[in-house]
């Protein structure tokens, strides 16, 4: 059963950029979006690169080392929907970011 662990505090993460964390000892990637936060397994479905090295553009996350671009709201990739990163459910509760990590 998941369950919600706290990551990080809402209002100190910086829009639109690509913050690393470990809950848990898992590579986790946050990124704000607005009122939003999408978290994302930090570890590229090609060859496992960090994730947070990469370029975002829009809802698109680059991979640093081969560009494979992912949806950083469903962790798929975008040539090939099969294939993706896994995604976390993220809270926001009282300037506390919450994920549900398994
Ligand atoms: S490791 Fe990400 S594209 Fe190759």
């Amino acid at each position: 059963m998941p369950q919600l662990t706290e990551v990080a505090e809402f209002t100190k993460l910086p829009e639109g950029k690509l913050s690393a964390v470990f809950p848990k000892g898992l590579p986790v990637l946050l990124i704000r979006r607005g009122a939003e936060v999408y978290a994302l397994e930090n570890r590229c479905a090609h060859m496992g690169c960090p994730l947070s090295a990469g370029r975002l553009e829009g809802y698109a996350l680059q991979c640093p080392c081969h560009d494979w671009r992912f949806d950083i709201r469903t962790g798929r990739f975008l040539d090939a929907k099969e294939l993706g990163i896994k995604t976390y459910p993220a809270e926001i509760i009282e300037d506390k970011v919450f994920l549900r990590l398994p």
